[in-house]
């Protein structure tokens, strides 16, 4: 029930001031941001690759309001790839974008968000990595699958990430199953509504299963975002049924949540990506946290009253 609530309050300016000035909230942010700037985040970097880890990073914002924003957006990610080259990662530590934040939602906006991720596309080419596109809500992903489309045409390696919430996710999976795609599976983190989504966590997870088989049937390669335990096992049962490699597909997890589990899933020789975001303007990303886990909030609320 207060999933809902948390992430109507996720689009209010008030909720994001308010939020944003309360005492103890930085301590619960850090738990899913490990920092505000790129020094901050490079010894992170370091950290997680030299445990057997591999990163997708995500400079947070979204919803911006001028082109001048989504200049800067592009920019931060130019700098991000200018300081990993020289750590040589490769594919090791590739980006994760939401196009919101490149321009998508405002005039012209399909246009200047392909104007302005182009360029990180091609420098993480430059280092030897790649992008993945994130899937913000439903209103957003035909301009996403579009621009995904033409930025494969240049780098086939570019990533996107699908729903299993969304009804139109298993006519999207089958479209993008193919030779050379690389395809993240989620659950969904935005409000969205039943017209367009499944709203039970039951019928979720088995929507789940019935696109992770076809991306597993299929000739991509398929990477798993999800801290669901009973989702890891039938990921792994059904890449051996593929008769998928460990190589063949990834499992990828969220920076601050079962931290535990990326480390035993990277000791039995899987490949673990940790979506590591970082920045200054968390406040979506953090109260979608919040909203995949009350706990958090009752976690959030205790640090607020104790400072
Ligand atoms: P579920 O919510 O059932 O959680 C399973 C277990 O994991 C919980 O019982 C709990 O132990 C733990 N857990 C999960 N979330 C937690 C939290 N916030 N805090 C503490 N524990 C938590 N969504 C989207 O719409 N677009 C996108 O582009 C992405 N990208 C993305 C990348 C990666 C790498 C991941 C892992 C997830 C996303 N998501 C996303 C978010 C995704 O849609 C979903 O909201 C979360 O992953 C939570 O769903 P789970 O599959 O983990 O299952």
């Amino acid at each position: 029930m207060l999933g809902p609530v948390i992430l109507a309050a996720s689009r209010s300016d008030r909720m994001r001031r308010m939020i944003s000035a309360a005492p103890g909230t930085k301590q619960v942010v850090d738990r899913f941001i490990p920092g505000e700037t790129v020094d901050e985040v490079l010894p992170v970097v370091r950290d997680l690759t030299a445990r057997g880890l591999e990163l997708t990073m995500d400079v947070v914002g979204e919803d911006i309001t001028s082109p001048a924003q989504a200049e800067a957006a592009r920019d931060a990610y130019l700098e991000l790839i200018d300081r990993l080259k020289p750590l040589e990662l490769g594919t090791r530590a590739e980006m994760s974008v939401k196009l919101s934040m490149f321009g998508q939602a405002l005039d012209g906006g399909h246009e200047l968000a392909l104007k302005n991720v182009r360029p990180v596309v091609e420098a993480a080419a430059g280092i030897g990595t790649t992008v993945t596109l994130d899937a913000e809500d439903h209103t957003t992903l035909d301009s996403m699958f579009a621009i995904h489309d033409e930025l494969r045409a240049d780098f086939p390696q570019t990533g996107c990430v699908i729903q299993a919430y969304l009804f139109r996710t298993e006519a999207d999976a089958r479209r993008l199953a193919d030779s050379g795609s690389r395809v993240r599976l989620v659950k969904g983190a935005y409000k969205e509504p039943a017209s367009v989504a499944y709203q039970q966590k039951h019928e979720i997870d088995k929507a789940y299963v019935r696109v992770l088989k076809i991306l597993m049937d299929g000739e991509g390669y398929p990477m798993i975002g999800s801290h669901d335990p009973r989702l890891i096992s039938i990921t792994q049962e059904l890449a051996r049924r593929a008769g998928r490699k460990p190589d063949e597909y990834e499992f990828q997890m969220l920076y601050g949540i079962r931290g535990d589990e990326h480390l035993r899933l990277a000791a039995e020789g899987h490949r673990m990506r940790v979506y590591t975001a970082y920045g200054t303007d968390w406040y979506g990303y953090f109260m979608r946290r919040l909203a995949e886990k009350p706990a958090n909030l009752r976690f959030f609320v205790r640090s607020m009253i104790t400072k």
